[in-house]
């Protein structure tokens, strides 16, 4: 199927190239695999985007006032300068019906001042508007209109108000499917004169990881998340398997972090960040960061893990080895010939010793390499050859980064 792109003519990619739109062929500099196929470009998500978005703490409840104070939190706490940089509405900031030229609107309660309003104030702070939508009648809360049939003039109307992101949900869809709904927004936000970041959220129906780098910048790959151990091993479980679909400018999302919201230990929390790090996950932080504790800001803004997320090439780690019911590890390729290494022991009660091999990291046998830690933020002592063992506590992991010496 031949793609729109920015230049606004379809046209094939071999002539895009030559007369310079912006496409790339990320698998030339990534070195992936084949999956890594030429996609259409918007600019965005040269790595998985870092940002806040309202859902897993407000759900509903969201006015201006708690979107200001978020922004201002996010700048004062650090974590602003630590990566995160869009601020996302999720369901519920549109009045209940679109006005009678066929607009969507805010809510004039919770959104007194309007949209463009609150974009200005984001953008003088150095950060990026996020809004929601569906590709549906409605969106999933039945208190807003969707976009279905209107994605047109949406993408406009949220182009008008500066608006940098759109999260786009599954709710009150007609009969047609996915591959219908999905990317008639893709073509109306490439058509709205603002380049606008895509995050498609239709929960890994029809397989969305094998076309939605075509259309948008990052997929659901799940249901919804909760603040459960269950359900953070269960999204990411499921993304895991979408892992080669994953690269520059497209990422698979097993859904936003929901650490900080407390149902969940210190460790495990630890344990939920560090997965979404090493898969290329979208770190977009999930709780009230206003009166965030020491504890959460130091898991969200650790900037070594953050590093592995943001790492340049792009490549997804994945599980490597399950050893049983309890133990796996999980690697992935980073740049300057690194790896990145998780130990993660799921079980609930015994401590475990956890061994990464060469074999299973992706090393070649009698390579020595360094560990760093990059939880304790410390290198190991002495250089480690053909594996790495590590203890591990229950309902914890470690997370380390290993560097060949005299390759
Ligand atoms: C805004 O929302 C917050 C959090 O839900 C709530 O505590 C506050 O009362 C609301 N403020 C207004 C003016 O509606
Ligand atoms: C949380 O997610 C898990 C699946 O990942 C599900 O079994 C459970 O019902 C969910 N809990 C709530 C409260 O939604």
């Amino acid at each position: 199927m031949a793609e729109i792109n920015r230049c606004g003519a379809a046209l094939l990619p071999l002539a895009v190239a030559l007369i310079g739109c912006s496409l790339v062929a990320a698998g030339a500099v990534t070195g992936g695999g084949s999956a890594r196929r030429l996609l259409v470009d918007n600019g965005l998500a040269r790595t998985p985007q870092m940002g806040w978005n309202s859902w897993n703490h407000f759900g509903c409840d969201i006015n201006e006032t708690v979107i200001r104070s978020t922004v201002d939190a996010l700048v004062s706490s650090g974590l602003t300068s630590a990566g995160y940089k869009y601020v996302n509405l999720d369901d519920c900031w549109a009045d209940n019906q679109r006005t009678k030229e066929g607009y969507m609107a805010a809510n004039p309660e919770k959104f007194p001042s309007g949209i463009k309003a609150l974009a200005d104030y984001v953008h003088s702070k150095g950060l990026k508007l996020g809004l929601y939508s569906s590709a549906g009648t409605r969106t999933c809360s039945n208190r807003m209109p969707g976009s279905l049939g209107h994605e047109d003039t949406d993408a406009k109307t949220f182009a008008s108000w500066g608006v940098d992101y759109l999260k786009y949900d599954n709710c009150y869809r007609d009969d047609s499917n996915e591959l219908v709904r999905f990317p008639r927004m893709s073509h109306a936000l490439r058509n709205s004169g603002r380049p606008i970041f895509y995050s498609l959220c239709e929960w890994g129906y029809m397989d969305v990881a094998t076309w939605g780098g075509s259309y948008g910048n990052s997929w659901r790959t799940t249901g919804d998340i909760n603040d459960t151990w269950t359900s953070i091993l269960n999204n990411i479980d499921q993304n895991d398997a979408y892992a080669k679909y994953a690269k520059p400018g497209g990422w698979n999302d097993p859904d936003m972090l929901e650490v900080g919201n407390g149902g969940l230990t210190h460790d495990e929390y630890i344990v939920h960040f560090s997965l979404w790090a090493i898969a290329k996950a979208p770190l977009i932080i999930g709780c009230d960061v206003t009166g965030i504790s020491k504890e959460t800001l130091g898991i969200l803004s650790n900037p070594e893990v953050i590093a592995i997320n943001q790492d340049r090439f792009g490549i997804q780690g994945r599980r490597v080895r399950k050893y049983d019911d309890e133990i796996e590890v999980w690697a992935g390729r980073l740049s300057g010939h690194r790896k990145a290494v998780l130990l993660l022991n799921r079980g609930a009660t015994s401590r475990r010793s956890i061994t990464a091999t060469w074999a299973d990291v992706g090393l070649r046998r009698g390579l020595a390499a360094e560990a760093r830690d990059v939880w304790k933020h410390e290198t190991l002592p002495g250089r480690f050859a053909g594996r790495l063992t590590a203890e591990v506590g229950p309902h914890s992991c470690k997370l380390f980064i290993l560097t060949p010496v005299g390759r």
